[in-house]
């Protein structure tokens, strides 16, 4: 047991007249003119099924990027059937080999696929160069190294022997295949839910969003690139109830990694709930969820650094990030100064396509998503009892644009608290600087969710206490820090509550979730 001791790949800063920027540029001329036809990939072989939907960026509806192949049910259980046909030399092959495809991953997505799947991501799902490099690259790219070093330390896991006897744990796969459900915001989702039970020895069917094939369908060539084999990863686009009936009733279903919203997640636990009967085994199911992330600020804390983590970690990415902060509750004593330089900070994020790199704002992701955003803007512009501070204004002519937003709720438990947006408009409750503890209650019961939160203060006693009572509030709880941006092998992510089933992202605890290990005892 070697495997290279994996560090977190360095950003690259993408500066005016630099060679990365340049290298950016020419992929996403390249791409643009490309009209890809993006086939499903089913045991190796790339399938059409001559059904075409169009792809389109959501900061510029009108323009074509290519096409991709819808699927049905047959190409659901023909992806079943490659995977269950690859199941037993994968399984049986050792694992240096697994290993070492995933670590050429991330060399290759280092290196030559880089700025690829970066203009991918752009212009397939609206993020910013450098959203774009910390996502679909670098935390790509840390996901590959860290899980192969994850992988070693689970092996290394061995009980106890005695004299005469020698006891050993056989990390299996599972028996069957897993089912890989990804969403549109993170390409590195994407990438790392499907590789991440194939690197422990699964078989795995995928299916990505609509609104992220542009970028999984580079994923896929990058993953077969690397050497993974056919029939190991199967790429299909399909609605979600289609593929849900197939994979759900077969009796080889042995998992499900799921990342998306809390709806549809329960809706699949339910249905696994009614199958169960139907299946070989168990199956695992993973799954994280949607989220209503919270900064809370203490009367100690200084003003300026909240302001940041605000116009940071709720507007990055139009706030699109499962982690993106959407409701915050601020002390009356700090609020005028927290107001003034969060107008400041707004007012200086440009808003635009994904081309010009000086523009912080792009589109958010589709029409539906726009056009929730904008009935929500629309309800606070009646309410009197709500104030917006900065933003309010959308435009879905061009793109899918909406203005970054501040609401400041007189009702802590105004809608727009409570329930998960996905955008750009973020929800401030001003209380009364005396308030604290009654504010930490509010925090925990005000939304069923439980992802990031974020708590800002010089006083180690009110830190103290937040910490606290916080405790069941986020899988994810940073201190005097943005709730945004968990680093693979740093902060290993994932929530509680109804974010999901907290099986951390990033870390061992994740992998464990894909082996069934096998005791063996033998004596002498
Ligand atoms: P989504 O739930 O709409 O879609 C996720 C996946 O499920 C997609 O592949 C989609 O096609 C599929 N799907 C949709 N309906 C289905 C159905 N009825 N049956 C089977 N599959 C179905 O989520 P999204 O809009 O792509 O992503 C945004 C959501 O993901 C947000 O709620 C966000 O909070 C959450 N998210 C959570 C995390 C986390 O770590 N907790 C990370 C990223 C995103
Ligand atoms: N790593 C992502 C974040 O924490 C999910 O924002």
């Amino acid at each position: 047991f070697n495997v290279p001791t994996p560090i977190n790949e360095p950003v690259k800063g993408y500066a005016p007249g630099s060679k990365e920027r340049a290298e950016l540029q020419q992929a996403l001329k390249d791409l643009k003119q490309q009209q890809v036809d993006i086939p499903m990939y089913i045991g190796g072989q790339e399938v059409r099924s001559g059904k075409t939907k169009t792809i389109s960026p959501p900061h510029d509806h009108k323009h074509v990027l290519g096409q991709f192949h819808e699927g049905d049910g047959t190409h659901v259980t023909q992806a079943i059937e490659a995977a269950l046909a690859a199941r037993r030399d994968w399984a049986e092959l050792p694992w240096e080999h697994r290993a070492a495809i995933f670590l050429k991953a991330a060399e290759l997505l280092a290196g030559p696929y880089r700025a690829r799947l970066n203009a991918a991501t752009m212009l397939g799902q609206s993020k910013n160069a450098f959203q774009a490099e910390i996502d679909a690259a670098c935390e790509l790219i840390d996901f590959f190294r860290f899980n192969v070093y994850f992988l070693q330390e689970i092996y290394k896991q061995q009980p106890e022997s005695a004299p005469g006897m020698w006891n050993r744990l056989e990390h299996r796969p599972l028996e069957g295949f897993v089912f890989a459900l990804t969403p549109f915001n993170f390409t590195s989702i994407a990438g790392n839910l499907p590789t991440s039970a194939a690197l422990m020895g699964n078989v795995v069917v995928w299916k990505p969003a609509n609104t992220q094939i542009y970028s999984a369908h580079v994923l896929m060539e990058l993953f077969q690139e690397a050497g993974v084999p056919a029939g190991v990863i199967n790429l299909v686009y399909v609605d979600g109830p289609t593929a849900g009936d197939v994979i759900f009733n077969h009796p080889e279903f042995a998992g499900i990694h799921f990342t998306g919203s809390t709806g549809v997640f329960q809706n699949i636990w339910k249905t696994i709930g009614q199958n169960i009967h139907k299946y070989k085994s168990y199956p695992r199911i993973v799954g994280e969820t949607g989220g209503k992330d919270f900064i809370l600020a203490h009367h100690s804390a200084h003003p300026r650094q909240v302001a940041t983590a605000i116009s940071r970690g709720a507007f990055e990415y139009q706030g699109q990030k499962c982690s993106a902060a959407s409701r915050v509750y601020i002390p009356s004593n700090l609020y005028p100064e927290v107001k003034a330089y969060l107008q400041e900070d707004l007012k200086s994020m440009k808003m635009g396509d994904v081309e010009d790199f000086g523009n912080f704002i792009n589109a958010v992701i589709s029409e539906a998503s726009f056009d929730k955003l904008a009935k929500y803007i629309d309800g606070a512009k009646e309410d009197s009892a709500v104030e917006i501070i900065a933003g309010g204004n959308y435009d879905k002519s061009k793109g899918y644009f909406v203005e970054p937003t501040v609401l400041v709720a007189k009702d802590p438990k105004y809608v727009t608290m409570c329930e998960e947006l996905f955008g750009p408009v973020l929800t401030m409750h001003v209380y009364d600087a005396d308030q604290f503890e009654e504010t930490l209650d509010l925090v925990d019961s005000t939304s069923p969710y439980a992802l990031t939160g974020a708590i800002f203060g010089q006083d180690r006693y009110a830190i103290d206490l937040a910490s606290k009572r916080l405790v069941n509030a986020a899988g994810n709880f940073y201190i005097n820090d943005k709730p945004t941006g968990a680093v693979v092998g740093q902060q290993p992510f994932g929530g509680a509550r109804a974010s999901g089933t907290n099986d951390k992202a990033g870390s061992m605890l994740n992998l464990l979730r894909w082996v069934s290990p096998r005791a063996i005892k033998e004596t002498f």
